[in-house]
C-alpha cells in the first residue's frame, strides 16, 4: 500500500484530490466509488473547487456510493444520498442518470443489492473506489466480524458506529440499525482504492489495517490483499504506525529517480 501522511485533514483532502483528478483526467476512472462521512469532506471540497477551476470534468463519470441507511428516504436530511447532494453532487457536473445509489427504502433488499452489483459490472467495474474507515476498522458498513468475501447486502450497524453517527441525529435511538452496503469482496474487486482518514480516533483502526493481521475484526485490513491502494491520512491518524519512515520512502518513490539510479548502476558495471 502507498501510505501518504499529511499535516492535517485539509492537506489530506488536497493530496487525495491529486489522485482523483489524475485518474479522471487521464480517463482511468470514469466509474467512481464514493463514501460519505466526515473524512471525505475536505476531498469533496477540493473536487468541487477543481471543477470550478475547469481542471476536472464529471460529465462522463458514473458513481456508486458505498452505502445507504435502511429506512431513510432520499429526502431525509441524514440520508447518505442527501449528504452527497449537499457535499458534492450539487457542486459538480455529474449527470443525475450517472449517479447510482442503494435505495434504503426498497421492499426487495436482496434484489436491490444484486442489481447494484449488476450495474457495476455492466459499466465495467469500479475503477477508483474512495473509502473512509470507522474507528473499529470498518470499510463501507462492514463491521468487525463481517466476512471478507461479502458482496453488497444488508448489514447490522454495531454500537460504536451508532455512537459515532448519533452526532447527526437527535439521539442514538434515531440512528438506523441497518444499512445496505457494498461488501468487502465488492470493494476488493475494484481496480484501485483510495482511503482518506484523519484524527486521533482513527489511529488504532489505521494501525490495525496497515500493520495488523488480515482479519474480519478490522475489515479494512482486507485491503492488504488489494494490489493498488493509496492511504492518505493525517499525522494524528498515523500516530500508532511503526513504519512511518518506510512509508515516506515508498510514497516519494518516482520513476525518474529509479531510472537515474539504473543509469548510475550501468555506468558502475561498465555497461554504459
Ligand atoms: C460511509 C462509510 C463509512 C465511513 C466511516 C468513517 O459511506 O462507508 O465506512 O467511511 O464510518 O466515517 P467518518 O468519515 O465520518 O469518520
Amino acid at each position: 500500500m502507498n501510505v501518504i501522511i499529511c499535516a492535517d485533514a485539509k492537506a489530506v483532502g488536497k493530496e487525495a484530490y491529486k489522485v482523483v483528478r489524475d485518474r479522471i483526467v487521464n480517463g482511468h476512472a470514469k466509474v467512481l466509488g464514493l463514501p460519505t462521512g466526515s473524512s471525505p469532506i475536505p476531498l469533496y471540497k477540493e473536487m468541487a473547487a477543481g471543477y470550478k477551476r475547469g481542471e476536472i470534468d464529471f460529465s462522463d463519470v458514473h458513481t456508486f456510493n458505498l452505502d445507504e441507511y435502511l429506512g431513510l428516504p432520499v429526502e431525509h436530511p441524514q440520508s447518505y444520498r442527501n449528504f452527497m447532494n449537499t457535499n458534492l453532487f450539487d457542486h459538480i457536473n455529474l449527470k443525475e442518470e450517472n449517479i447510482n445509489f442503494l435505495n434504503g427504502m426498497t421492499d426487495d433488499i436482496a434484489g436491490e443489492c444484486a442489481s447494484y452489483e449488476e450495474k457495476m459490472e455492466e459499466l465495467g467495474g469500479i475503477k477508483l473506489q474512495i473509502v473512509g474507515i470507522g474507528r473499529d476498522g470498518h470499510i463501507g458498513f462492514n463491521e468487525p466480524g463481517t466476512p471478507l468475501y461479502g458482496r453488497t447486502g444488508c448489514v447490522t450497524l454495531d454500537t460504536p458506529t451508532i455512537e459515532d453517527n448519533k452526532r447527526f441525529f437527535a439521539s442514538a435511538a434515531e440512528v438506523p440499525r441497518w444499512a445496505l452496503s457494498m461488501g468487502v469482496g465488492t470493494i476488493l474487486d475494484t481496480n484501485e482504492v483510495l482511503m482518506v482518514a484523519d484524527g486521533p480516533n482513527k489511529a488504532d483502526a489505521i494501525a490495525g489495517m496497515l500493520e495488523g493481521p488480515i482479519t474480519g475484526m478490522n475489515t479494512a485490513s482486507a485491503l492488504q490483499l488489494h494490489p493498488n491502494v493509496t492511504v492518505v491520512i493525517d499525522e494524528a491518524a498515523a500516530a500508532k504506525l511503526t513504519r512511518k519512515a518506510y512509508y515516506k520512502k515508498t510514497s516519494t518513490n518516482n520513476v525518474a529517480d529509479m531510472l537515474a539510479y539504473l543509469t548510475a548502476a550501468r555506468k558502475k558495471t561498465g555497461l554504459e
